[in-house]
Parts: structure tokens; C-alpha cells; sequence
């Protein structure tokens, strides 16, 4: 077939995309015609010559070009050469006399296809904050280029890592009626005019009851692993808990496998490869961006990051991690005894001074945890295992789901859940029951982990948290 394919098949990439800076920069100095296309990074005027950096984005550093000041003929172009204008520059590329590029742009023909009089990005450097308030721009500076880039890694790396190893990629719906963690932060979705008389009446409403934005792709994915053995999903989810934190949106991208025929061992051994296999993908293809992280915003990072992706993942119960807290000597803003949930103070303690390192937390109390979790025969844990990392606390959540179908209904009853909303779900414990495990490794927190940003809505191309969704 492949063959067959090939003999009709021509692909367009020889002619489009043209290349992009990152090529041209690996190139040899020639005398062909080449082509830079992109937007002025900076401008320096020299007596004979201007130069200028042109960034498409491909790359952190842009390519440098050189042009002529006697061609009267460019003298408009120059002129409206402005940092943010979008060129096309034609010319050769020869060898760069200037230091940390080994070819340059000899331009000899430009258009301005785009000025920029009065671009709010210039030379300084921007607090994230106002670059928040100009978040569709943000991406022509070289924090949120690498960002984006080191995003688009991730992103991969995650389709790898699971389809080299037999998981089928599954789209969960967005669009649900279940509130997949109990937790009931979810953002209703409606056609209903909120003030008419009819509003009162989910089932008057589009879907004949009421509907959510989904916070979690688990229940649909666990429908499928019953089905399909290895499913993950990557999509968005949704959460309208009041969380101004530097950790939590209203919008994220999560990643949920789940595995049928696999206990809590198995799916902790699972999500340490996972991370870091996304770590290693970043640290060997984003060498450039990763030093820029390095050495403007987390000192330190990719020796850090170099350390994890060798290290294993200790191991700690919920109740080791409590009698490791309260003999801690540490002061915690939040009081901490058994039952209570860990808060970021607690989970980065638990790393840097207990675990010197990612620790995976399991055996939570069940009273802390989702309604769907494997209760343990003590009847006050069930098997939930968290994935806390340095500098950031929780990364991933997940468990052993709970396979019995007497089990899992006392405790939706025991929760005064409605078992008839649920039924679909416990058809999955009727036919064919299986014990099976998954988790939710939440998009945004990796990126924030891997590229040392502070706070998570720097790490989303357009971030939505309370009060916060600019168009
Ligand atoms: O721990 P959580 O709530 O677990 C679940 O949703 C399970 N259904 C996952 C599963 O077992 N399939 O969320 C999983 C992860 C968290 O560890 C965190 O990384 C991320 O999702 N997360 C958020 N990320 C950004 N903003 C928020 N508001 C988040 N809430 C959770
Ligand atoms: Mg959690």
C-alpha cells in the first residue's frame, strides 16, 4: 500500500513551507536567492549599513540581516523597518562576521509587508503581567516563543509516549451530563435565555436536562479501556472553582490514560515513565529554549530537570506523608493532621526535604477523594496516588478505580449521589468488570514545570481563571 501510496503521492513541502529561520540558520553560506520571512525583532543603524534580526518564531534567536544604506531604492522600506513590522527579505546568505550566528542575510531586496508605528513591544523587557493584558501579542517575545515551542514538544511527546505503547487516542466529549470528580465546579452550559420563565427547567433546555462543560475525560476514558484495554485522552477541561492561584485555570489540557488490567503499582510506574519522557523530549529538542529558561527565568532548571529524568520516583503513603509533616521541622501556614488534604506548602515539603525529588503520594483518605476510587480493606483509604514534583506540588492525580459494583454504589449512596444519572457507569461493573487504573496529568502544570515559568497563565497561548478571559 505504502508503495503504491508513493508512486502517485507528491508532496508540496520542497516548495511550502519555505524555510524557516531555524533552516536558514543551519545552512551554508551560498549564492542562491534565499527568502526570510517574519517580524523585526531589532534594528541597529550603522553609518553605511542597518541591521536587523528577523524571528519567525522557528527558533529563539532570530537571523540577522545586513542591507545597504546607498540603495536609495529601499530607503522607504528602511525607513518603515520598525521592531514588530512583518518583512519578506530577499538576498544571500554569507558568512557572519558577528558573533553567535555563522551565517547572516545579505539583503538586497525588501518588503515591509506590515509597519508597526507605536508596537508595544520594544527593547525593555515587560513585566508578565501587562503581557497578560496583551496576550495576542505575547508571542512575538522570546519568553512566550520558547514557551510556545517547549508546549508543542510536550504536546508530541505525549502522542509518542503512548502510541508506542498501544494506547488508543480517544476524544472525550466536552459536552457532559456527569460531574466526572464529584466535585461540582463545573461551568453549566445552556441555550436558555437565564431570565425567561423557562430557564428554572433543565428540560426545556437543548439537551432535555442540564449540561456541563466536562472537568475530566476519565468516566468516557474508563468506558473505552473496558473495551479497548489502553485509551488516553488530551483535550479540555474545564473547572469554575475560584481559584486565583498561580497553579489553577478555568480552562486546562489534560491527559488521561487508562489502563484495564492494571492496579496502582502498575499505573504509578506508568505516570513516572510519562514524565519523564517529557522531560528528556524537552531537554534533547529544545536545547536552545531550555538554556533561555536557564538563564532568565529558573536558575538551575535543566540540571534540575536532567536530575528527575534519571531519578526514580519514591514512593510514600498518605500516612507516611502525614508523620513525615507533623515531626517536620517547618513552619506550615496550614495545619496539618490526618484527613486533612495536602496543600502546596505540604507537597513541595514532602519533595525538597522528605523525597529530594518527584514523590508519588498513594492511599489517600477516601473522604479527600473522588467517589470512584478502590477502597482499601481499612475502610478509610482508597487507592489514590498523587504525583507531587519540586517547585510546583501536584502534578498528577489519579487511582486504582473501584471494579465492584457493590462497593462503588454504597459509596455513591454514602455520598447521596444519584445512581440512576450513573447507571451507564455501573454497566461498566455489570458486564465484564475488570480492575483497572488510570490518571490525569494536567497539560499546563508540565509545561510550568519543565520551563520554570511562575505562574500557569504564562504557560497557555489565551489563559481563562476568574475574571479573567480576554476574548
Ligand atoms: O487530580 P485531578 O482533579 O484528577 C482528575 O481529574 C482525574 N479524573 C484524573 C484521572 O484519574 N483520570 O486532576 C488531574 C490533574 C491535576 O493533578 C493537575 O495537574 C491538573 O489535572 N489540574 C489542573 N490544572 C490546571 N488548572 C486546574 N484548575 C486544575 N485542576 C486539576
Ligand atoms: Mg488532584
Amino acid at each position: 500500500m505504502l508503495a503504491r501510496r508513493a508512486a502517485w503521492y507528491q508532496s508540496s513541502m520542497a516548495t511550502y513551507p519555505f524555510p524557516s529561520v531555524r533552516e536558514l540558520l543551519a545552512a551554508a553560506p551560498g549564492t542562491a536567492p534565499v527568502t526570510v520571512r517574519g517580524w523585526v525583532r531589532t534594528k541597529r543603524d550603522g553609518k553605511r549599513v542597518c541591521f536587523f534580526e528577523i524571528n519567525d518564531g522557528s527558533t529563539l534567536k532570530g537571523i540577522q540581516a545586513v542591507i545597504e544604506k546607498s540603495r536609495v531604492d529601499l530607503d522607504q522600506a528602511i525607513e518603515a523597518l520598525q521592531t514588530g513590522a512583518a518583512v519578506i527579505a530577499h538576498g544571500t546568505l554569507v558568512e557572519s562576521p558577528g558573533k553567535g550566528q555563522s551565517v547572516e542575510l545579505q539583503c538586497d531586496r525588501l518588503e515591509v509587508t506590515g509597519g508597526a508605528e507605536g508596537f508595544p513591544l520594544q527593547k525593555k523587557r515587560h513585566g508578565f503581567e501587562y503581557l497578560r493584558e496583551i496576550a495576542h501579542l505575547r508571542g512575538r517575545t522570546n519568553t512566550f516563543g520558547a514557551v510556545m515551542r517547549v508546549r508543542n514538544t510536550l504536546a508530541s511527546a505525549v502522542h509518542e509516549f503512548f502510541q508506542t505503547r498501544g494506547f488508543l487516542y480517544l476524544h472525550a466529549p466536552i459536552v457532559t451530563a456527569s460531574d466526572a470528580e464529584g466535585a461540582g465546579a463545573m461551568f453549566r452550559v445552556t441555550t436558555q435565555d437565564p431570565g425567561s420563565p423557562q430557564a428554572a427547567d433543565p428540560s426545556d433546555d437543548f439537551f432535555g436536562r442540564a449540561a456541563y462543560l466536562t472537568v475530566s475525560g476519565q468516566l468516557a476514558a474508563e468506558a473505552y479501556a473496558t473495551a479497548l484495554s489502553r485509551v488516553y485522552t488530551f483535550g479540555p477541561t474545564f473547572r469554575a472553582e475560584n481559584s486565583n492561584t498561580t497553579r489553577h485555570l478555568a480552562e486546562f489540557w489534560m491527559i488521561e490514560p487508562e489502563v484495564a488490567f492494571c492496579d496502582l503499582d502498575c499505573v504509578v510506574t506508568l505516570a513516572a515513565d510519562f514524565v519523564r519522557h517529557l522531560i528528556l523530549a524537552c531537554l534533547e529538542r529544545n536545547g536552545e529554549d531550555m538554556a533561555f529558561f536557564d538563564a532568565r527565568i529558573a536558575p538551575g532548571i535543566v540540571a534540575d530537570l536532567e536530575r528527575v529524568a534519571r531519578s526514580e520516583f519514591q514512593r510514600l503513603s498518605y500516612s507516611d506523608a502525614i508523620g513525615a509533616l507533623t515531626e517536620a521541622d517547618a513552619e506550615f501556614e496550614h495545619p496539618i493532621e490526618w484527613g486533612s488534604d495536602l496543600q502546596t506548602e505540604h507537597e513541595r515539603y514532602l519533595c525538597d526535604v522528605v523525597a529530594g525529588g518527584p514523590v508519588v503520594v498513594t492511599d489517600y483518605p477516601r473522604e479527600i477523594k473522588a467517589f470512584y476510587m478502590k477502597q482499601n480493606a481499612d475502610g478509610r483509604t482508597v487507592r489514590a496516588m498523587d504525583v507531587l514534583v519540586p517547585r510546583l506540588g501536584e502534578i498528577i492525580g489519579g487511582s486504582q478505580r473501584e471494579e465492584r459494583l457493590d462497593a462503588l454504589t454504597e459509596r455513591m449512596e454514602q455520598l447521596g449521589m444519584d445512581a440512576a444519572e450513573y447507571d451507564w457507569y455501573l454497566d461498566l461493573r455489570r458486564y465484564g468488570t475488570v480492575p483497572h487504573s488510570g490518571f490525569g496529568l494536567g497539560f499546563e502544570r508540565m509545561v510550568r514545570y519543565v520551563t520554570g515559568m511562575e505562574n500557569i497563565r504564562d504557560v497557555i497561548p489565551f489563559p481563562r481563571a476568574p475574571g479573567l478571559a480576554s476574548f
